[in-house]
């Protein structure tokens, strides 16, 4: 059930049950991390494999002790810029957080959300949270409580309701080789912010034999419909007219075919409100019962850069 109400909700995860959180990126499937039976229930919950780490969420960046060791100077200022935010720092792991949340690695994947009420449940409970997104394995992450329940009609008690999600994408996941910080995953907090922070960084989110963020693996963040991308929407969309195809697109295209079904992501082709709008976008395309959905490249910067990965894994099979 959807709540707005935090004294069920701490109920449930104190009981070492698993809960629907809000965060600005995307809505949490989350539970106690300190608790290895009740990771187990994520995972299950999820049907995600076993060796995709979560993340770990903290009320506060002066709780990151309690969880990393060995924090490189580079994590303090990103922390010290960016948190609470989108950014994931991958740290060595404290004895604390059980091999189950990190799937045997040394290292934790650590972030501050930047969600009022999140905020203010993580501080009213006694351990962090570890949470994967409220999705199953594969499927699109979330951006509003009604997702989370659509996807998990039974099996979860409680999905906080937060709002629709303001960034839309999930965080970005930086971690260090010595103290150089290294991009794992592209997200909500755009490299060229982080470079201002740190200089320039290496980026190694190709999809290698043994991933470090597997949320690089193909078929991630995928719709059920078969997904194209195009440069030229209107002559792909004129190769498959005897399909019944939507249309995704960053600024609104003219259509000489009123009947196909677009969902415009930002009228006056701002990035950040794309971003926001995307998975939403999405999800309602995927209901539409249709052959196929095309959708746009975005500039290769920023958040565009967000969006291409995500939707070149999401035509991956
Ligand atoms: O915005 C977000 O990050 C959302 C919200 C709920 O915080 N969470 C999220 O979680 O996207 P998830 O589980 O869908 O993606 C977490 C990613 C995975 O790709 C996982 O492999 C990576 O973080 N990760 C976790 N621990 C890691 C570690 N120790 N080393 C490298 N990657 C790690
Ligand atoms: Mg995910």
């Amino acid at each position: 059930m959807i709540t707005t109400d935090l004294k069920p909700v701490i109920e449930t995860l104190n009981n070492d049950d698993v809960v629907g959180i809000p965060t600005e990126t995307v809505y949490g499937l989350a539970g106690n991390a300190y608790k290895e039976s009740t990771v187990e229930k994520i995972f299950n919950l999820k049907k995600r494999p076993s060796f995709n780490p979560l993340i770990v969420h903290i009320a506060s960046p002066e709780f990151l002790t309690q969880v990393a060791t060995d924090i490189p100077s580079n994590a303090h200022l990103l922390a010290e810029a960016f948190w609470p935010g989108p950014l994931t720092l991958v740290l060595n792991k404290k004895n604390q957080i059980p091999d189950r949340v990190t799937a045997g690695k040394p290292t934790v994947a650590v972030r501050v959300p930047n969600h009022p009420l999140t905020l203010e449940l993580l501080s009213k409970l006694a351990f962090p949270l570890a949470a994967p997104s409220a999705n199953p394995f594969g499927f699109i992450s979330p951006t509003k409580a009604a997702h989370v329940q659509g996807y998990f009609k039974e099996g979860l008690k409680f999905v906080l309701e937060g709002g629709p999600c303001l960034r839309g994408l999930e965080s970005t996941i930086v971690g260090f080789d010595g103290n150089q910080p290294v991009l794992y995953r592209h997200g909500a907090l755009v490299l060229e912010e982080i470079e201002k922070v740190v200089g320039k960084i290496s980026v190694k989110t190709k999809n290698d034999e043994s991933p470090n963020a597997p949320g690089m693996l193909s078929r991630h963040y995928a719709p059920k419909t078969a997904t194209l991308l195009s440069k030229n929407p209107v002559k792909t969309l004129s190769k498959h007219s005897n399909k019944k195809v939507g249309l995704l697109s960053f600024q609104k295209i003219e259509l000489s075919n009123g009947k196909i079904h677009q969902e415009v992501l930002s009228t006056n082709g701002n990035l950040e409100e794309a971003a926001k709008n995307l998975y939403a976008a999405l999800h309602r395309l995927d209901q539409r019962d249709l052959d196929l959905i095309i959708a746009p490249y975005f500039p290769d910067y920023g958040l565009g850069k967000t969006m291409n990965d995500r939707l070149q894994r999401a035509i991956q099979k």
